[in-house]
């Protein structure tokens, strides 16, 4: 991956000794000559607001690794994430987020070993991968303190952006909150996998995954959390556990693999300066062909695959990626000058089967804070039947309480309308999906067939605290 220009810590050190030289203009102007040429590129007016001064520090890259007999050990640890503090965080293997797993579709990933070294039982979920059910990280599956869980993992999909997280009945929302996440990217033939890169896709250090999410932190830098079912949103975004980012770029073309992994919080992600943000797929994987759109609205544990041209990019130059809605910085592209590679892609980027006439049609209604259908989830329960590779209408409407990011386990499915509230589908919806935004006074009806595996799956609320709190049901594929 893109090595930083320079060590962070050394970096919050420089920052630290330049002192005041963030306390005013004046100060600033004094000081600047005195700050080595690459530190002071990273302090300067914060041009998106108008407004203030802001530091921003190299975007942190998680490691990349094969899951291939892999140890996930979930431990309480210390993580830099503010300058000059530490935040006691709950990580995979010390990592915040947690290494990003590479793999291979068509490729059976055995040795796979989820190590509880928490003081409360936990699992993890392969959000995305269509796992056999007693691999999926069901919450009856969850193991105790000091405790393991091996699974396998055959990989037998397209590629796409997937990701991992705990999923324990009542504590995912605070053990995704404390830092339990990570990046799960599956490759193929058709998007740079072991048959190459015929699509030319960027990859090696201009692919980025970009983990972004919302935190809020107490005096000592410790984070600051609450549980309660309206949801909870922090005031400070992170992107790959980064505090006020940027990033490095060349004059060549980006690839970003964007997860949405805020507990409550909805991202409406726009670009500073008007630019337009080149899709090419989402939860599902790549999409029919390219789509141009100024705005992602994303919902949590939603992905986007879009790609950014920085060819005209010069020096120095920055391009802030902001949530207007938060009025958030939330990570700066800055130009380095150097000659870049990559293009975008023309014409189609993948093909994509149509879904068509359903068997049967199922109303899901979510229910206020707690409920799906009426009913607080029962963990032993089964609450409907699916019959395995027949195609199904589901209809997610709300009473309430939205958004409510709906999301299924142990398959994708196609968007077909929405109606009521903003009473339109968009480009990043059209493909394969596992999870939809469905907000108040919204009807989202999707097609869905699971064609992977039977057995026990889940279907819940993505905010976290609605998961917690009850809007969760399992379902048996048979
Ligand atoms: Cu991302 Cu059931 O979860
Ligand atoms: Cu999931
Ligand atoms: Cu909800």
């Amino acid at each position: 991956m893109l090595p930083s220009m320079f060590d962070r810590r050394d970096f919050i050190r420089a920052v630290a000794a330049a002192g005041g030289a963030v306390a005013g203009s004046g100060l600033l102007a004094a000081c600047a000559d005195e700050i080595p040429h690459e530190h002071r590129l990273l302090t300067g007016p914060d041009l998106a607001t108008g407004g203030g001064t802001v530091t921003r520090y190299p975007l942190r890259i998680p490691q990349t690794v094969s899951p291939s007999g892999l140890t996930l050990q979930a431990a309480p640890g210390s993580a830099s994430i503010l300058p000059g503090k530490t935040t006691t965080a709950w990580m995979y293997n010390g990592q915040l987020p947690g290494p990003s797993l590479v793999t291979q579709s068509g490729v059976a990933y055995t040795g796979v070993t989820f190590q509880n070294g928490l003081s409360q039982e936990s699992i993890i979920h392969w959000h995305g991968l269509l796992v056999e059910s007693q691999y999926d990280g069901h919450p009856r599956q969850v193991v105790g303190p000091g405790s393991a869980y091996s699974y396998g993992l055959k990989v037998a999909q397209r590629a796409a952006l997937d990701w991992y997280h705990p999923h324990p009945h009542m504590k995912t929302g605070e053990q995704v909150y404390r830092g339990l996440a990570g990046a799960l990217i599956v490759r193929d033939a058709v998007d740079t996998g072991l048959a190459g890169n015929p699509l030319g896709l960027p990859v090696g250090p201009d692919e980025i995954p970009l983990i972004i999410r919302d935190a809020s932190f107490d005096s000592r830098g410790n984070f600051q959390f609450s549980n309660k079912s309206s949801g909870f949103w922090g005031n400070t975004p992170l992107v790959n556990g980064t505090f006020s980012p940027y990033l490095g770029v060349n004059k060549g073309v980006y690839r970003f693999r964007l997860l949405n992994g805020c507990n409550a919080r909805v991202l409406r992600l726009a670009l500073g300066n008007g630019g337009a943000f080149t899709l090419i797929g989402n939860d599902g994987g790549l999409l029919d062909r390219v789509y141009t759109v100024n705005e992602l609205v994303a919902a949590p544990g939603e992905r986007f695959d879009i790609l950014l041209d920085f060819r005209a990019l010069a020096t120095g130059a920055a391009i802030m990626l902001r949530d207007p809605d938060a009025k958030w910085n939330i990570l700066e592209f800055r130009g380095t000058g150097v000659a870049g590679t990559g293009s975008l892609p023309a014409g189609s980027l993948s093909s994509i089967t149509p879904l068509s006439n359903p068997v049967t049609t199922r109303r899901f209604t979510f229910d206020g804070m707690t409920r799906i259908n009426g009913k607080v989830y029962a963990i032993n329960a089964i609450e409907f039947t699916v019959p395995f590779d027949t195609t199904e209408r589901w209809t997610f409407v709300t009473n309430g309480n939205g958004p409510h990011p709906v999301h299924v386990h142990g398959a994708v499915f196609q968007v077909l309308a929405r109606t009521g509230g903003r009473g339109r589908l968009f480009d990043w919806e059209r493909g394969w999906k596992d999870t939809v935004l469905v907000n108040d006074g919204e009807t989202v009806d999707v097609l869905i067939r699971f064609t992977a595996h039977r057995g026990l799956y889940l279907m819940h609320c993505h905010q976290l605290a609605h998961e917690d709190a009850g809007m969760m049901a399992n379902f048996e594929v048979a």
